[in-house]
């Protein structure tokens, strides 16, 4: 039994002004009008056996999620279910108490599938065949990450140095789990060919993960535990009481466990994969024009070269030049070199000092 477990929460910031506090990158509509949250559901369906989808999100997104899910026919035929936080607490924090919910409704053998809202993935065939590789290691207790293949030094993911392959499983040990190493590190991992980044998508059994954590975070595993025996009834959606819910450490999974856990397994990715974490990563996707600009809405481009327009309601013009992102919410412009744009958080932070 696999149940996917979609994590929707933070704002990404370095997405502004499209993504915020009130509507963050999940909702967020790329050219073909899909959403990345409506695109990983779509992804979960393909993969929930049970016939059930749970989503870890902020109170606050519950029917925007709702609204969201109901777009794509296929999910009016499994069961949605919401655990609905008062505030984010991080990853290790969703990930425990989705798995003591799924462990109390199913059992501790049933496992769950971690899906970030904000990815892209096109290969769905791919992606279901490697989700049935990390399922079988699963049901032999390993706590399973999907490897991609590097292709610069990112600073932003994990990184995973694979070991021995792991006999008919398709999957390899893993000898190390680093989580966001400095610059130097990141460039010396790439260059050795040993390691992948990790997806940041997981599958374990809800046993494993809480055996997991009750060895190296029982401080996040007894704070989840105490939120959740707040609500004992199991309602849908079901909601956590405030205090016990900010008294949970803040820490990602990555930190929490997947760094410090002793039986761990890779799944190479075979499907492609990408992180919507930044502007650049917006400004590739779909076909550019002979001179590398893409363009949303209405722009006119005169010499202009490898830029990306998100002109919104308005018309906009760029003329001479080159390899920026120019993004018009309707209240507000964002302008910066594609390279610098991991830098528009300063913006969000900025912002929220002025407030
Ligand atoms: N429900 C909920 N609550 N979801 C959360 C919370 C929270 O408090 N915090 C983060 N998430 C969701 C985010 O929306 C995202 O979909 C996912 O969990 C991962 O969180 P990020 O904040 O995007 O993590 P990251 O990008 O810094 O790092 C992770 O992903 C990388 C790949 O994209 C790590 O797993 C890295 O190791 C990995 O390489
Ligand atoms: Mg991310």
């Amino acid at each position: 039994m696999l149940i996917p477990v979609i994590l929707s929460g933070g704002a990404g910031t370095r997405l502004w002004p499209v993504s915020r506090q009130g509507y963050p990158k999940p909702f967020m509509r790329l050219g073909d009008g899909h959403s990345l949250l409506g695109l990983t559901l779509r992804r979960a369906l393909a993969v929930a056996d049970a016939g059930e989808v749970l989503t870890v999100t902020g109170a606050e997104y519950h029917f925007l999620s709702r609204d969201e899910y109901a777009r794509d026919p296929a999910a009016a035929k499994v069961n949605q279910r919401f655990l609905l936080e008062p505030a984010g607490r991080n990853t290790a924090p969703a990930i425990v108490l989705a798995a003591l919910d799924i462990a109390v409704r199913h059992g501790e053998a049933a496992q769950l599938l971690v899906l970030p809202a904000d990815h892209l993935i096109a290969d769905i065939d791919g992606f279901a065949a490697d989700v049935a590789a990390a399922s079988a290691l699963a049901a032999d207790g390993y706590l399973v990450t999907f490897g991609i293949r590097p292709t610069h030094p990112e600073t932003g993911f994990g990184y995973i140095h694979a070991g021995a392959p792991i006999e008919g499983r398709g999957g390899r040990a893993i000898e190390a789990f680093v989580e966001k190493p400095d610059r130097a590190t990141a460039e010396g991992y790439l260059a050795s060919g040993h390691y992948f980044w990790n997806a940041g998508m997981f599958c374990f059994s809800a046993g494993a993960l809480l055996a997991a954590a009750a060895e190296s975070c029982p401080n996040v595993l007894g704070a989840a535990r105490a939120c959740f025996e707040g609500s004992e009834s199991m309602p849908e959606p079901l909601r956590f009481d405030r205090e016990l819910f900010l008294a949970q450490p803040d820490i990602s999974i990555d930190y929490a466990v997947m760094e410090k856990a002793g039986k761990r397994a890779v799944v190479p990715a075979r499907f492609d994969w990408s992180d919507i974490g930044s502007w650049k990563a917006v400004s590739e996707l779909g076909e550019a024009d002979a001179r590398g600009n893409r363009v949303r809405g209405q722009a006119i481009l005169v010499e202009a070269e490898n830029c990306y327009v998100d002109a919104g309601e308005r018309i906009v013009a760029a003329v001479g030049v080159q390899d920026l992102v120019i993004v018009d919410s309707g209240d507000a412009i964002l302008v910066t070199d594609r390279e610098q744009s991991q830098s528009v958080r300063a913006v969000v932070d900025q912002l929220k000092r002025e407030k």
